[in-house]
């Protein structure tokens, strides 16, 4: 048997635009709708394997209405941000992460899987060949935003025999219209994001379009986003556009709690960067200053226990945590017909989301030097 083409970052084909674009000021970004001037496509097919990628000028695709990602949602995705630093140089914050859940993600769906240091290579010739479209205000970067479609034509349901990995890159600021405020909530129990032996914790299209309505519901009831709960005893999972920490007063220590990882929770890059840093400053590996006696824990917990620390004055905050979210305070969840209130501190920011979102942004911005950071 000879082993099909892999991903072949030596066979890349420029063609550059004919009408290069001045990028837009930052601060008239809305978050995903400006593109920038060229993208990365790489053809697949079940016969010969990934085809040579092209970094062309952004534009429309061509596809068979019979594409079978335009019936059943053979779609994955990934999200991750190139920051320039005070020098100007350019540093993707741990991109492996995002290459081993988009492989992760195909197999889910039967999509190709891909060699991620191949494609990595690609992705950091993109965001060198459109550099001046990353913004240098604060806050600010380049999204980028790896995608896989099903391609063949056929309407049958099986893997799909073509294929077409490509990756757009986008100028942003913040996720949500309020800027970096606290947002709004709403515990949803009328519907749901995953289930158990679901896809919730893959990056494919499917898991985002049935939340638009509820979101649009939550929208008209005054929230910015769905709390998405599981079980009847109405665990928290996470937002569909982030993970989520939860931080409790337990005497003399603080608790800080994110739901685990238990098949219906998307693995976040962000998510897995909290967890860490908090961890290496209870192991005293790498002291975060200003951080209270922190005990930190991956396990399940249930609206009653947030509304009982609500009541009991034990809840100290709570944010979510997401590649385009990055640290979003939450000032309230709408629950049941009430508000639960949660306390935010100066900006947003509480007493341990603070310190944690400072080392965060220093270590992706390049001001402190970490091996997350790595080079385009
Ligand atoms: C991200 O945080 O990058 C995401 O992919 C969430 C998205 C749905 C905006």
């Amino acid at each position: 048997v000879v082993a099909l083409p892999n991903i072949q970052p030596d066979r890349l084909q420029y063609t550059k635009t004919e009408k290069p674009r001045t990028p837009p000021p930052s601060k008239s970004l809305v978050f995903g709708h400006t593109f920038t001037d060229h993208m990365l496509t790489i053809p697949w097919s079940s016969l010969e394997g990934w085809g040579a990628p092209k970094i062309e000028p952004y534009g429309p695709l061509s596809l068979e209405p019979s594409s079978t990602v335009l019936h059943y949602a053979q779609t994955i995705f990934e999200g991750m941000k190139a920051y320039r630093d005070e020098h100007g140089n350019v540093t993707l914050f741990r991109p492996d992460m995002n290459m081993k859940r988009m492989n992760t993600s195909a197999a889910r769906v039967a999509l190709p899987t891909f060699d991620s240091d191949a494609l990595l290579q690609l992705i950091k010739k993109l965001i060198h060949f459109e550099r001046d479209w990353i913004p240098k205000e604060p806050g600010h970067s380049l999204y980028i935003r790896p995608t896989m479609i099903g391609t063949q034509k056929f309407i049958g349901i099986a893997p799909p025999s073509e294929a077409l990995l490509f990756v757009i890159c986008s100028p942003v600021g913040p996720y949500y219209p309020d800027g970096f405020k606290p947002i709004a909530l709403y515990g949803t129990t009328e519907y749901i994001r995953a289930a158990p032996g679901g896809t919730g914790a893959y990056k494919l299209g499917v898991n985002y379009a049935p939340g638009v309505m509820p979101q649009k519901h939550a929208a008209q009831l005054g929230y910015t986003q769905n709390l998405w709960l599981h079980g009847p005893e109405h665990y928290l999972t996470e937002v569909g556009t982030m993970n989520l920490f939860v931080v409790l007063k337990k005497g003399d220590a603080i608790e800080l709690v994110t739901p685990p990882l238990d098949g219906m929770i998307l693995p976040g890059v962000t998510r897995d960067s909290v967890l860490s840093l908090a961890r290496n400053h209870v192991s005293g590996n790498y002291k975060l200053p200003n951080l209270p006696n922190l005990i930190v824990s991956e396990r399940p917990i249930t609206m009653n226990e947030v509304q009982e620390a609500e009541t009991s004055g034990n809840l100290v905050e709570l944010f979510g945590s997401g590649t385009a979210a990055i640290i979003t305070p939450v000032n309230r969840i709408g629950y049941l017909g009430k508000d639960i209130h949660i306390p935010t501190g100066e900006d947003g920011m509480g007493p341990v989301s603070r310190p944690i979102w400072t080392e965060l942004v220093g270590r992706q911005m390049g001001s402190i030097p970490s091996e997350w950071s790595v080079p385009v």
